[in-house]
């Protein structure tokens, strides 16, 4: 079964073909083509939706057909279309929509909505060669939501928890603004506190909270941490002379909230395998850390982390979990009843 997938829910314009095995459960990516914008809004320091959305226009049937080309096979080939309906930003979504509707009326294929979140979800089952077992719990952490999420076996999502305010990635770019050190922040937050980690044995940390740590829930809140580094940094006239230190420093507290809360929940539902995905799962130290925690703390839990360039938003991820969904029953449409949600819920 082959995939065309569709991905434009906010920055990157994107598009993927990916192979499902018709028997089993194994998903395998033949291209994944991003023509990100990151370079575009870089010096807004964000992202402007309109901006965005004329990029967009221009790049995504360049894309799909870069997408299509590298995947070596005709669009006859293709079983059906799969687009993110939402969550993002309207003016983005619309693109990848209306282009999936245009094609699937022009090549006479259907199509399947996909939830930007089960995308980030579904990333970390791409190349598996069997399924995680369940219950499986999801840490989902990108610059539009913190979620934790209990999946059954029949692919059924319970958010157990998600943020009260700001997402990990928004407070990591929010961080980075305050610091001046560019866009987007979790990468550079991430190299500056990973260059004093490679240089120090004993660091010193600057004392942040850790918000909502111990709330007895899986709920997040990250604005109080960014209100308190903007303090810290406003007491201390030489913070530039500490910016590693104070990059270290926001970066641990964020990673271990994350760590603890997925860990208690882990325990609370008896999840047999962690999933860590969403563009914050890009982090180095996240990583290394979860994975430490996880083999220390819990017995016989698998970990399961997607591939790097499946970390930040791309549409294998979209046509990886549009195959899953297939399997698991969800219907295909006409392209006549597509249509963007920039707030659709899990
Ligand atoms: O999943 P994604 O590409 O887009 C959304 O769905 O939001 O995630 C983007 C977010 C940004 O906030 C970015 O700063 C963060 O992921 N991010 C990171 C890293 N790489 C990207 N955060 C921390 N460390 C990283 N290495
Ligand atoms: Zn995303």
């Amino acid at each position: 079964m082959y995939i065309l997938g569709i991905e434009t829910s906010c920055d990157e314009t994107a598009a993927s073909v990916v192979k499902g095995n018709d028997k089993g459960s194994k998903v395998e990516v033949l291209s994944s083509i991003i023509a990100s914008q990151i370079d575009i809004h870089k010096k807004y320091g964000g992202v402007i939706p309109e901006v965005a959305a004329r990029e967009h226009v221009l790049q995504i049937i360049p894309v799909i057909d870069h997408a299509l080309k590298e995947a070596k096979i005709k669009k006859s080939d293709l079983d059906f279309i799969a687009v993110t309906k939402g969550p993002g930003l309207i003016t983005s979504l619309l693109s990848g929509n209306e282009s999936a509707r245009a094609l699937a009326y022009a090549w006479d294929k259907e199509i399947m909505e996909v939830n930007h979140i089960e995308g980030h979800i579904y990333s970390a089952f791409i190349n598996l060669n069997e399924p995680p077992s369940f219950p499986c719990l999801i840490l989902t952490v990108s610059g539009g939501h913190s979620n934790l999420i209990i999946m059954q076996v029949d692919g059924k999502l319970d958010i157990i928890g998600e943020t009260l305010d700001d997402a990990a990635g928004e407070a990591f770019d929010k961080g980075a603004k305050m610091m001046n050190l560019g866009y987007p922040g979790g990468p550079i937050i991430s190299k500056y506190a990973q260059d004093l980690i490679e240089k120090s044995e004993n660091i010193e940390e600057i004392d942040l909270p850790r918000p909502m740590l111990n709330s007895g829930n899986f709920y997040f809140s990250f604005s109080g941490l960014k209100t308190a580094l903007l303090y810290k940094l406003k007491k201390d006239k030489d913070w530039q002379k500490r910016v590693n230190l104070y990059c270290y420093s926001y970066q641990e507290a964020i990673i271990e909230v994350l760590i603890k809360k997925t860990l208690k929940a882990a325990e609370k539902y008896g999840a047999k395998s962690i999933v860590l995905s969403g563009g914050v799962s890009a982090n180095k130290r996240l990583r290394e850390k979860m994975s430490e925690n996880i083999s220390k703390k819990i017995n016989d839990v698998k970990f399961l982390l997607p591939d790097l360039k499946y970390t930040t938003d791309n549409a294998a991820m979209i046509a990886a979990a549009a195959y899953f969904k297939y399997k698991q029953g969800r219907k295909l449409q006409n392209y006549t009843e597509i249509k963007a949600d920039p707030n659709w819920e899990l």
